[in-house]
């Protein structure tokens, strides 16, 4: 196993793996209220890579804990770069990296998840909440605007009026507004949010995997494709999965009445 799955910290975060197939990231800064400076950008891109690349790893849970999910870019860090800077550097490459992780990425949120945390929350596959989430983009009253995909992401997922409220004013919505606005699947006790996403990672981890990438893969093309163009796309993973293993083993378990074992093949 790749040294970047063991259980402990590579010093931001935490790495666990608390179910088969199950890795969990917790962002942990807590004096800094979990502000993602590059360190730890970095850090979970390694992690992702790392869940990735093996075959055993089916699901990431992200969280920041009970207290806080993320404070959002480190502002100390951001102070000390120029436009230069900020285009060039290497937080961007770590953003793509955690938009395009292929497996689900689950994301349990308490406290804070604002700028840079919400943007991260906007990225996950599915989203639990403890019912002292925030969420929001306050990068307006640093005269700035976020920086991470988070306004084509909001607007995307919570529509024009939410986006425009949020990323206008820069007040933060609490969790009942965030499973109002489809940022959220779920608002859940605090100590329960952590429960539950683990819970939902270890069902998607006995799924097909196969299938269960080619799904997110489609869900994430409406988002970015125009219709016919992303119907063909669907059309073509669903014939693809045809000549998968764990395609013809579902089948065959159904009409077989009996559980299926998939291979991930
Ligand atoms: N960057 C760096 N340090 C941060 C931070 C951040 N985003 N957020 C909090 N901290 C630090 C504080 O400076 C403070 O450090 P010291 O103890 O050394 O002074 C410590 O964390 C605790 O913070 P507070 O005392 O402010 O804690 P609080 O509980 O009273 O408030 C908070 C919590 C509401 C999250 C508040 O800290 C806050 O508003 N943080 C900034 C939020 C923000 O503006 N985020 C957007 C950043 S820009 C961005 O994310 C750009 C992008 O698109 C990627």
């Amino acid at each position: 196993m790749n040294d970047a799955l063991r259980d402990g910290s590579p010093g931001d975060i935490l790495v666990a793996r608390p179910a088969p197939g199950v890795v969990m990231i917790t962002l942990h800064r807590p004096d800094a209220r979990n502000a993602l400076r590059t360190r730890m950008l970095r850090e979970i891109a390694e992690t992702l890579a790392a869940a990735e690349a093996d075959d055993a790893m089916r699901a990431v849970v992200i969280t920041g804990g009970l207290a806080c999910f993320a404070a959002g870019a480190d502002i100390r860090e951001m102070a000390t770069l120029g436009p230069i800077d900020v285009l060039l550097h290497e937080r961007q490459q770590h953003w793509r990296a955690i938009a395009a992780f292929p497996k689900p990425l689950i994301a349990a949120v308490n406290g804070y998840a604002l700028g840079g945390g919400c943007e991260l929350v906007l990225c996950a596959d599915i989203v639990v909440a403890g019912t002292s989430a925030k969420f929001g983009q306050p990068e307006i009253n640093l005269g700035m605007i976020p920086g991470a995909g988070g306004i084509q992401r909001l607007a995307r997922t919570a529509g024009k009026a939410r986006a425009m409220q949020m990323v206008l004013t820069g007040e933060p919505i609490d969790a009942d507004a965030a499973l109002a606005a489809g940022i959220v699947v779920e608002v859940d006790e605090p100590e329960s949010a952590i429960s539950r996403a683990l819970e939902i990672a270890s069902v998607l981890a006995g799924k097909p995997a196969l299938a269960l990438r080619q799904a997110k893969a489609a869900v994430l093309r409406a988002f970015e494709t125009p219709l016919a163009e992303a119907l063909a796309s669907d059309r073509q993973a669903f014939a693809l999965l045809a000549a998968s293993h764990d395609r013809n083993e579902g089948i065959a378990a159904f009409l077989e009445k009996r559980p299926a074992r998939f291979t991930g093949k």
